[in-house]
C-alpha cells in the first residue's frame, strides 16, 4: 500500500477536514506539550507576584483561551517564543474572568485555587468545555471549604471566599474520587495556605505530577505528588519560576491508535513512553509491535487486529481520553470487543457518528460491545468533543472512500496542528477542501 499526499483542488465556505481513507502512515511524528499539564501551570502562575515562564507549550484553542482568561484578569500573556509563555501575575485587579471566555472550557475552573490562595476570593461563571456528562465541581468546591473557603453556587455562577484571615489555612481533605481538577485547585490552594495540607485520594496523573514539579520550583513545598496521598507545607509566598511542560500522553497515544489504524509504523519523538504504560499494554495485545525508549516509542501495527475489550480507570489505568480513537480501532479489529466507561457519563459520543460510517455498536449505560471486522464507509461526520473529532479521524483514515468531518473548533481545542502531523506521516487529509487522490497513488498501481 503506497502512502498518499494531500492534494488541494477548491476551497469550501465553512471549516470541515476532508479525509480520504486507506493510506498507511508511517514515518516519524513530534509529541507536543501536554495540553492538560500546560493548563494548570498557566493558572498557578497567578500564585506569583512577577513573570513566570512556561515552555513547550501546544498552540492549540483551549491554551488561547486560558490565556484571554488570565489576560480578562489583569494579567499579561505573551509568547516569547513559538512554544514558550511568559505569564506577568504582578497585577492581578479584576478576579471574575470573562464568563463568555470561562464557559469555552472546563480548564477555566482552574483559577478557583490561585486567586483563593492569593487574593482570598473568585467569583467564576460555570465553566464550559466537552459535554461528556454533568461535569459538577462539588470537589473543587469541598476542597476550597476545607481549606477555609465559603462557596455559593447556583446554576451559572460560583463563587469562593476566605471566611476569615488573608490565606487558606492548611487541613486534610479527603477526595470521595480521584478528579484531576480538583486535586489540581486543592493543591494551587494549599501551595499558599498557612500550615500542612494533606490531600488523600489525590489523582495520580502525570499533569498533576507536572503542575507540583512547577510549584515546588515556585516555592512550594509537596511530597507524594504522582501519588494518592500528597501533602503540602504551604508557603508565606512563591516565587515566578520557568518550567517545561511534559509531552502529551493523550496526543501520543491518539497517534499510536492511528498508526494501528492504518497498519502504518511510525516512531514518535519528544515522548514519555512511561506515561504510557495502559496504552502500550492495550495496543500490545491488539497485535501490534512496539519498541521503547524513554523519549521515543516505536510503533507497527499488522493488517489484522485482535478485539480487546477496555475498561477505562483513573490513573495509572487505561485513559477515558484515548478510549474514543479506541472505539474506532476496534470496527476494524477481528471480533467483539466491549467497552466500560468508568471516568464519564457521556464518552461514547464518537459512537452515534461511527454508525454512521458503518459501524456497529451497541451502548447500554457505560458499556458499549464493538463488533469488529468491518470497513467503515466514509462520509460526512460531526465532531460533538476532542477525542471524539480524533475518534471520527481515525476512524476515516481507513474508511473506504473520502470522510468529511465538521466540528473542528473540537479538534484544534484540544490537538496542535493534527492535519499537519498526520500529513506529514502520509495521510491524505486536508482542511476546508477536497483531497481528490490520482489512482496511482489511491491504489498503489
Ligand atoms: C481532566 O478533566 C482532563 N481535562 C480531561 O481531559 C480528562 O478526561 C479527565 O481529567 C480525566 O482524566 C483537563 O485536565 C483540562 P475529573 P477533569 O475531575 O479534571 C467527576 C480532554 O479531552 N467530578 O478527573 O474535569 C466528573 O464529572 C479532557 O483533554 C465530579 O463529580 O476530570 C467525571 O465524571 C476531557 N465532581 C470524573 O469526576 C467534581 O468536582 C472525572 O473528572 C469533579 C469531577
Amino acid at each position: 500500500m503506497s502512502t498518499c499526499r494531500a492534494l488541494s483542488i477548491m476551497p469550501d465556505t465553512e471549516e470541515y477536514l476532508e479525509i480520504a481513507g486507506g493510506c498507511r502512515l508511517e514515518g516519524e511524528i513530534p509529541i507536543s506539550g501536554a495540553k492538560n499539564a500546560c493548563l494548570p501551570i498557566m493558572a498557578a502562575a497567578l500564585l506569583a507576584n512577577g513573570i513566570s515562564h512556561i515552555d513547550n507549550v501546544p498552540r492549540l484553542r483551549d491554551v488561547f483561551t486560558l490565556a484571554d482568561v488570565l489576560r480578562s484578569l489583569g494579567a499579561k500573556v505573551d509568547w516569547t517564543g513559538e512554544h514558550s509563555l511568559a505569564v506577568d501575575a504582578s497585577d492581578v485587579p479584576c478576579l471574575e474572568p470573562d464568563p463568555d471566555l470561562v464557559r469555552k472550557m472546563r480548564a477555566s475552573v482552574l483559577v478557583l485555587g490561585p486567586l483563593l490562595a492569593r487574593f482570598g476570593r473568585c467569583h467564576l461563571a460555570l465553566p464550559g468545555g466537552c459535554s461528556l456528562g454533568k461535569r459538577p465541581i462539588d470537589l473543587h468546591l469541598a476542597g476550597m471549604e476545607r481549606l477555609g473557603a465559603l462557596t455559593e453556587e447556583n446554576h451559572e455562577m460560583v463563587s469562593v471566599v476566605l471566611a476569615s484571615g488573608s490565606r487558606p489555612v492548611g487541613n486534610t481533605v479527603q477526595l470521595s474520587f480521584p478528579s484531576v481538577g480538583a486535586t489540581e485547585n486543592i493543591l494551587m490552594a494549599s501551595a499558599l495556605a498557612e500550615g500542612t495540607t494533606i490531600i488523600e485520594n489525590a489523582a495520580r496523573e502525570p499533569e498533576i505530577v507536572d503542575l507540583a514539579d512547577f510549584l515546588s520550583a515556585m516555592g512550594a513545598i509537596i511530597v507524594g505528588a504522582g501519588e494518592s496521598t500528597i501533602t503540602v507545607a504551604g508557603a508565606r509566598e512563591l516565587r515566578p519560576a520557568r518550567h517545561r511542560v511534559i509531552p502529551d500522553r493523550i496526543e501520543a497515544g491518539t497517534y499510536m491508535v492511528a498508526t494501528a489504524m492504518t497498519a502504518g509504523k511510525v516512531s514518535l519523538t519528544d515522548v514519555r513512553a512511561d506515561h504510557l504504560t495502559a496504552t502500550i499494554e492495550y495496543l500490545s495485545a491488539t497485535g501490534c509491535r512496539i519498541t521503547t525508549e524513554p523519549d521515543r516509542i516505536t510503533i507497527e501495527a499488522p493488517d489484522v487486529l485482535r478485539p480487546v475489550d477496555v475498561r477505562t480507570m483513573p490513573y495509572p489505568g487505561f485513559s477515558t481520553d484515548i478510549q474514543p480513537p479506541c472505539m474506532s480501532l476496534m470496527t476494524k479489529a477481528a471480533g467483539e470487543s466491549l467497552f466500560v466507561e468508568k471516568i464519564f457519563e457521556r464518552r461514547f459520543l464518537a459512537s452515534d457518528e461511527l454508525k454512521r460510517m458503518g459501524a456497529d455498536i451497541r451502548v447500554l449505560d457505560n458499556c458499549a460491545l464493538v463488533a469488529g471486522g468491518f470497513r467503515l464507509k466514509g462520509c460526512e461526520v460531526n465532531a460533538p468533543d476532542i477525542r471524539a473529532a480524533a475518534a471520527l479521524i481515525i476512524a476515516g483514515l481507513w474508511a473506504d472512500g473520502t470522510t468529511r468531518l465538521r466540528g473542528l473548533n473540537h479538534l484544534y481545542r484540544g490537538y496542535e496542528q493534527p492535519v499537519r502531523k498526520l500529513a506529514a506521516l502520509g495521510a491524505a487529509i486536508g482542511e476546508n477542501h477536497p483531497v481528490i487522490l490520482s489512482r496511482s497513488e489511491a491504489t498503489g498501481a
